[in-house]
């Protein structure tokens, strides 16, 4: 007899942080397989679904499917970005859960809290672009925005760039920058974190790395700002003038295919004709695969943006699940006992 039964792993977040799971070195290296897969064509990656609840102000659940082929595992991320969250509700703006399933019988094996692996992604993309782009001398890193993105930006870009020192901050709010101090002095205890007051300029213009992470859909980050042999890591949606992409040396996107239909600064630089693909250096997998140079000079001012891609969400939440099970967390949920018309007392159930 088959048993008919079908299980799979619960992880919380507590779970996921208590098996060690944000561990950036393991993202970066997880993040890099997954696009070295991709690009060898060993992942299936559909469209994502976006379903937009406002035009204003973009509250969004969206569906982010993928599957790596050779590993045998598909998932899913459900995220919901909520901008208007933080400031109106004093809640986080982004949130997700994660399915994973196998694929030689297509049952599912782990549900799992999915911002973490979000954030982590985002995070870890921006050091695996800094680990080829950046200065690996880098001393000092200066933010525009301090909300949940840049805390883990900075987390990722230290593990990258061991030599930062400094870390600038400049946030809409000063609050806000010192909510950013409170929570990541005693995580970056070696750091110097400098609250800028608002003062954009001030957060960056001494900054061999330069992030930012807002909200604010404005030109904020200016061109003349921007010191030779910056790394610049643009991860919110319009925020730098388009002087900034202009100026910079070399572009580098996660996927230069998908950025240019989006809305972010270089999509709107390239969809106001200014820009064309001849103008974007490489991809990561180019600089990955040795295809195209990263960076060639300490006078290289470098753009990177990545407008976030799933597949590497889910190769993140595999090397996460993987980790959060060998340390024995996570509950066993049981999806089915047994297969719908097994049930002993079927009859006393249905309602015909
Ligand atoms: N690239 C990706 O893959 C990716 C993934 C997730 C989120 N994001 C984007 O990253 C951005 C930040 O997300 P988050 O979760 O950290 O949001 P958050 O709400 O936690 O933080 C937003 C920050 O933006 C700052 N800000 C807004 N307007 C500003 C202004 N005029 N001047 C200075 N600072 C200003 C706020 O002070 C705040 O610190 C959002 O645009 C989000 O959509 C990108």
């Amino acid at each position: 007899m088959f048993s008919h039964e079908i299980h799979c792993q619960y992880y919380s977040q507590e779970d996921l942080l208590g098996a060690g799971c944000l561990d950036i070195r393991m993202a970066m290296q997880a993040a890099e397989e997954a696009i070295i897969a991709f690009d060898q064509g060993d992942v299936i990656f559909p469209d994502k679904i976006v379903q937009i609840f406002n035009d204003d102000t973009q509250e969004r659940i969206n569906c982010l499917p993928a599957t790596f082929k050779t590993r045998k595992i598909c998932g899913v991320k459900w995220v919901s970005v909520f901008p208007p969250n933080p400031v109106k509700h004093g809640i986080q703006n982004l949130s997700a859960v994660i399915i994973l399933s196998e694929i030689e019988h297509g049952f599912p094996i782990a549900f799992m809290e999915g911002t973490l692996c979000s954030n982590v992604r985002v995070g870890s993309m921006g050091a695996l672009a800094a680990k080829h782009l950046a200065r690996q001398d880098a001393e000092t890193i200066g933010f525009i925005g301090a909300g949940e993105q840049a805390k883990m930006h900075l987390i990722a870009m230290k593990t990258a760039l061991p030599s930062l020192k400094r870390c600038f901050v400049a946030a809409k709010l000063p609050s806000e920058e010192a909510q950013f101090l409170k929570e990541m002095s005693p995580i970056l205890s070696d750091m110097e974190i400098v609250a800028c007051d608002s003062d954009l300029r001030r957060a960056v213009v001494d900054a061999d790395v330069i992030v930012t992470a807002t909200s604010a859909q404005a030109p904020l980050l200016k061109a003349g700002w921007i010191k030779p042999g910056a790394f610049y890591s643009h991860v919110g949606g319009w925020e730098d003038e388009f002087a900034v992409a202009k100026l910079c040396d070399k572009i580098v996107c996660d996927d230069w295919e998908t950025v240019k239909h989006r809305t972010q600064t270089l999509s709107r630089i390239y969809q106001a004709g200014e820009m064309t693909d001849a103008d974007i250096h490489a991809d990561l997998v180019d600089i990955l695969m040795g295809r195209k140079p990263g960076r060639e000079n300490n006078e290289e001012r470098i753009y990177f943006n990545a407008v976030g891609l799933a597949y590497v969400d889910v190769a993140i939440a595999v090397a996460m699940y993987e980790r959060a099970a060998e340390a024995g967390m996570g509950q066993d949920l049981k999806i089915q006992h047994e297969m719908i018309f097994e049930h002993a007392h079927l009859k006393d159930w249905v309602r015909v």
